[in-house]
C-alpha cells in the first residue's frame, strides 16, 4: 500500500523492486556484516547498481577501491568487469577483509578480486612502484580526512579517460561549513579546493537522497589530452 507520507527510503525501495530485484548474495553480504559487527555504512543497493553500470558503461577491466568494508561496493563493481576484469580492494582492518572475503566468494566474485590489507596510503605507495596496470575506475569511499591523497594516488595509477568517484562528499549539507564538527568535513572540502581548475581533472558531484539519506557522489574524469 502507498505510504500516505513517502519516505526516500521508500522510493528507494520501489526503484529496488522495479529495477533490480530480489538479490540473495547482498542479502546476505549485508546480514554477514550486521553479524560480524561491521558499521552499516556501505552504499545502498540502488547506489551499487548504479556502480556496477558505470564500471559496465566504462567497459572497465581494472578497477581500484579504497575503502572494503564488507565488500557491497566490491561485489557490485565486480559485476560490472569484463570477464577477464579484475579489482584491486584496499582495507585497513583484516577482520573486515575477511568478511568481505567470504561475501565475495558467495557472490561468486571472489576470483576477480584481490583484497589488500593494510593502511591504503601505503598498498597505494606500493601499487605505484610496482606500475601496477592503470585503472579505468576508481572508487574512494574510504577515510574521508585522506580524500585528497587518495586523489593524488588515484591520479597516479589511472589512465586517461579514467573514472574516479568518491563517496560522501555531502554529508547532510555539512560540506558547507568549515567549522563543521563532523572531523570527516575538512578531508571532504579539500578535496573539492583540489578539484577547482584541475589540469588534469573535469569533475562534477551529484547529490543523492535514498536509504543513505542525504549525501552525494562526486565524480571526475582524467582528460585524454
Ligand atoms: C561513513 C562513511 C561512509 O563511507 C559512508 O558511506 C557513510 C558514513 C562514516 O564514516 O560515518
Ligand atoms: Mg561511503
Amino acid at each position: 500500500m502507498q505510504s500516505a507520507d513517502p519516505s526516500w527510503s521508500d522510493v528507494d525501495d520501489y526503484i529496488v523492486n522495479h529495477l533490480i530485484g530480489e538479490d540473495p548474495a547482498l542479502d546476505a553480504c549485508l546480514a554477514a556484516n550486521a553479524a560480524a559487527g561491521l558499521p552499516p555504512i556501505d552504499v545502498s543497493i540502488t547506489q551499487g547498481r548504479m556502480l556496477e553500470l558505470l564500471a559496465r558503461a566504462n567497459r572497465a577491466e581494472n578497477i581500484l577501491e579504497i575503502g572494503t568494508l564488507g565488500g557491497f561496493s566490491a561485489i557490485s563493481l565486480a559485476r560490472g568487469l569484463g570477464h577477464s576484469g579484475k579489482l584491486v580492494t584496499l582495507e585497513l582492518e583484516p577482520d573486515y577483509a575477511a568478511v568481505a572475503r567470504r561475501n565475495l566468494d558467495n557472490a561468486g566474485q571472489g576470483e576477480k578480486v584481490d583484497i589488500l590489507v593494510g593502511e591504503a596510503l601505503a598498498t597505494l605507495h606500493g601499487l605505484v612502484e610496482q606500475r601496477r596496470a592503470p585503472f579505468d575506475l576508481v572508487f574512494v569511499d574510504a577515510d574521508k580526512q585522506n580524500y585528497a591523497s587518495y586523489l593524488d594516488y588515484a591520479l597516479k595509477l589511472a589512465r586517461p579517460g579514467a573514472l574516479l568517484i568518491f563517496d560522501n562528499v555531502v554529508r547532510e549539507g555539512r560540506v558547507l561549513d568549515p567549522s563543521s564538527d563532523d572531523p570527516k568535513v575538512p578531508g571532504t572540502r579539500k578535496l573539492y579546493e583540489m578539484l577547482k581548475n584541475h589540469p588534469q581533472l573535469d569533475a562534477t558531484a551529484i547529490q543523492t537522497v535514498g536509504a543513505k539519506k542525504w549525501d552525494g557522489f562526486l565524480m571526475a574524469v582524467v582528460r585524454e589530452e
